[in-house]
């Protein structure tokens, strides 16, 4: 294999920051961070860059929920996905945000050299449009009856109950999710990219670079289904960069992140001084590698590349795609306990034992993955402690204590180590190729031929014979020189394990190269133990953890468009209900009330039976009040019922809802009124 420097731009998709980092998420994260390490470890020049996608509309709701502007929801929450990465051991040589001088400045670069070359054309739509909020709707803020189904509480866009897809117009009686109105039809107009213009460009780009398989099949079913403008421009209020010649009108969120990528990498250059326009120009003979999951491929191999050329910009060398994260072959699951933070895994377990399950089980096709959390265990139980750690522990004590740490300068097995030397080359292969799951079968397989190795020369047996001296510090050596190679070939998912490693054999910084050298003669430090083995208990309080954080936004991750913003991440308190989402709020329908009679219930000491008029009907509700006032008080008074109750048959007769009353320990109980001036029939919200 070449070993000639190469200069590469390496990115991974920008998380969302509306919420956590998960473990799904990180599939993708560990995968472009062992890859980068392993360019490094190799000597090339590479540059890792990444940034919080900060735009959109479910970050502007999220923000107005929290009652904090955008700026610092978007603050707060990409130094948290910073902090989970770097404990993970991903190494970002910038990580920014999509909310950065630099993306509004390529981002309005790239729109006028498209709008100046004719790409970028207007007309007025029709859309939803939320009189209350006054606001125009993404798809995924309304909701409604399936068209097709029947199925009620279906998103704008497609069905969840028989997979129909739709617009919102088709929804039997759509509503907003933000506040359960109907929404209107209103005209805006909107700005698009014709992506048409480049079909042919994008098909040899197809051609050129290396996709693969089941991403070619996808571009060409888009292909044949024909390329469609692109509406690039949302109205305000909208969170993201106005646009120049737009007053009023926003680049959808979409348009501006893959450019979040670019603006990452000019940050990282303005503080480096490392030459942008080498990386990123027409000319360039660098190369750049976007890592994606599968549902996002839309964007990074239409939209993505077509835009970088429209604005004269070098394309992609390639998009690098995986698949899907399930946890015991299911979708992640709150309810299951696998929908599990990065944090609640830190919380709990080392970061190497998902790192080094998920490299043994990635390869470079678009398959989802399977994180089997007893596999899991035995896998990293068997391979990273028994077999790897195993072979240090099993040597290093004897050279400490017997050889004052000093390595024989003759080792013992010269064939074993050539064997664990030429199989460099294969496995750097199989990490160039995205083969991690083929990298760490032979990685293991080496170790088992190590293990092997000092099975049959019994250190621990030589230490007790006589006139063995000699014999023992050969093999012992020779296992610390097989423990070395072992770890330089572990070291892009092992960084944290190699760094120990590195000082226990006072050897200092190891790269790729190092493979083909041995210690000799040198002095060790003393072994301490690298890794545990996973203790169950520990994986069984993460999934009872995470049963009890509670799901976000980031959950929706497999949708393509913004998940809806509703639902909220503060940390549940032990004393309060779950969290409901804006949404599930919106189902409750709250209205004003007058109590038109109220009478105690013959053989119950707290319950009321209260007549309620609601202005335009009157319903029946029987109260655990009695506490708070004699009924005949209460006659006139202005109360708020929950109205869309399902009627309740009581020993006394059907309630019809539920009037609002605050009670703490104590035995008070105090109703809920509105303030005079209210009608009945009021919403309350
Ligand atoms: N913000 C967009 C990406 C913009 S890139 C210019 C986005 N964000 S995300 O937070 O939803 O996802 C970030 C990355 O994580 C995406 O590549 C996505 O495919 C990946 N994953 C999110 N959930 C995942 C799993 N459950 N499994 C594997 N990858 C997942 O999309
Ligand atoms: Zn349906």
């Amino acid at each position: 294999m070449s070993t000639a420097p190469r200069r590469i731009l390496v990115t991974s998709a920008l998380p969302y920051a509306n919420g956590p980092i998960h473990i799904g998420h990180l599939v993708e994260y560990l995968q472009t961070d062992i890859w980068v390490r392993f360019q490094k470890l190799r000597g090339h020049e590479c540059h890792y860059v990444c940034a919080d996608d900060a735009h959109g509309t479910p970050i502007m709701l999220r923000a107005e929920q929290e009652g904090i502007a955008p700026e610092a929801l978007i603050a707060r929450i990409g130094a948290e996905h910073l902090a989970d990465f770097t404990a993970f051991g991903v190494a970002f040589d910038n990580y920014h945000s999509t909310h950065s001088p630099e993306n509004r400045e390529i981002a309005t670069l790239i729109y006028e050299r498209l709008r100046d070359a004719g790409h970028i054309t207007r007309r007025a739509i029709q859309q939803a449009f939320d009189p209350v909020k006054q606001m125009f709707l993404p798809d995924r803020f309304i909701k409604g009856t399936c068209p097709r189904c029947g199925a009620q509480d279906q998103y704008g866009d497609n069905c969840e109950a028989c997979g129909a897809t739709y617009a919102p117009t088709d929804l039997l009686d759509p509503r907003s999710v933000l506040t359960g109105v109907t929404p209107e039809q209103r005209e805006s107009e909107h700005l698009f990219f014709r992506l048409g213009n480049f079909e042919t460009m994008l098909k040899e780009w197809l051609a050129d670079s290396d996709l693969q398989p089941g991403v070619v099949n996808k571009l060409q079913e888009w292909f044949e289904a024909g390329l469609q403008d692109w509406d690039i421009s949302r109205d305000a209020p909208y969170f993201g960069f106005e646009i120049p010649d737009a007053p009023g009108k926003y680049f959808y969120v979409w348009l501006d992140a893959p450019i979040g990528y670019l603006a990452s990498f000019r940050h990282f250059c303005n503080r480096t001084g490392v030459d942008f326009g080498s990386f990123c120009a027409d000319d360039s003979t660098a190369e750049m590698y976007h890592f994606i999951g599968k549902d996002i491929m839309y964007f990074h191999t239409l939209f993505w590349p077509a835009m970088l050329k429209g604005a004269g910009f070098r394309l992609p060398s390639s998009v690098f795609v995986h698949g899907f994260l399930t946890v015991d072959g299911q979708k992640m699951s709150k309810s299951r306990g696998t929908f599990i933070t990065a944090r609640t895994y830190l919380d709990h377990l080392h970061p190497e034992y998902l790192r080094y399950y998920f490299a043994a089980k990635l390869g470079a096709a678009i398959d989802d993955i399977d994180l089997n959390l007893e596999d899991f265990q035995h896998r990293v139980n068997a391979d990273l402690v028994g077999k790897v750690v195993n072979i240090a522990s099993r040597c290093a004590g004897f050279i400490t204590r017997n050889f004052a740490g000093r390595l024989a300068a003759q080792g013992d097995d010269p064939a074993l180590v050539s064997a664990l030397q030429a199989a460099g080359s294969g496995i750097a292969q199989a990490y160039e190729a995205r083969e991690f799951g083929r990298a760490m079968r032979e990685i293991m397989a080496l170790a088992d031929r190590v293990n092997q190795y000092i099975d049959q020369r019994k250190p621990w047996v030589l230490a007790k014979q006589e006139n063995a001296a000699e014999e023992l510090h050969a093999v012992c050596s020779t296992g610390i020189e097989l423990f070395r190679l072992l770890l330089i070939y572990l070291k892009p998912v092992l960084p944290f394990m190699a760094r120990e490693a590195e000082e226990f054999l006072a050897c200092g910084e190891l790269h790729w190269r190092d493979h083909e050298t041995v210690l000799g003669e040198h002095v060790i430090k003393p072994f301490k133990p690298l890794l545990n083995r996973i203790d169950p208990a520990k994986v069984t309080a993460m999934i009872e953890d995470s049963k009890a954080t509670p799901p976000t936004p980031a959950a929706k991750a497999a949708n393509p468009a913004p998940a809806a913003g509703a639902a909220v991440t503060a940390p549940e308190k032990a004393d309060a209900p779950a969290q409901i989402s804006i949404d599930e709020f919106g189902r409750i329908d709250l209205r004003v009330a007058r109590v038109a009679a109220a009478n105690a219930v013959e053989g119950a000491d707290k319950l009321v039976q209260l007549t309620l008029d609601l202005g335009t009907e009157t319903r029946q509700v029987f109260a655990g009040i009695k506490a708070a006032c004699a009924p005949e008080a209460l006659v006139g008074k202005l109360v708020v019922m929950v109205a869309n109750l399902a009627p309740r048959k009581m020993r006394f007769g059907v309630s019809e809802g539920m009037v609002l009353a605050a009670s703490g320990e104590g035995p008070g109980i105090f109703l809920i009124s509105p303030e005079t001036g209210a009608e009945p029939g009021m919403r309350v919200k």
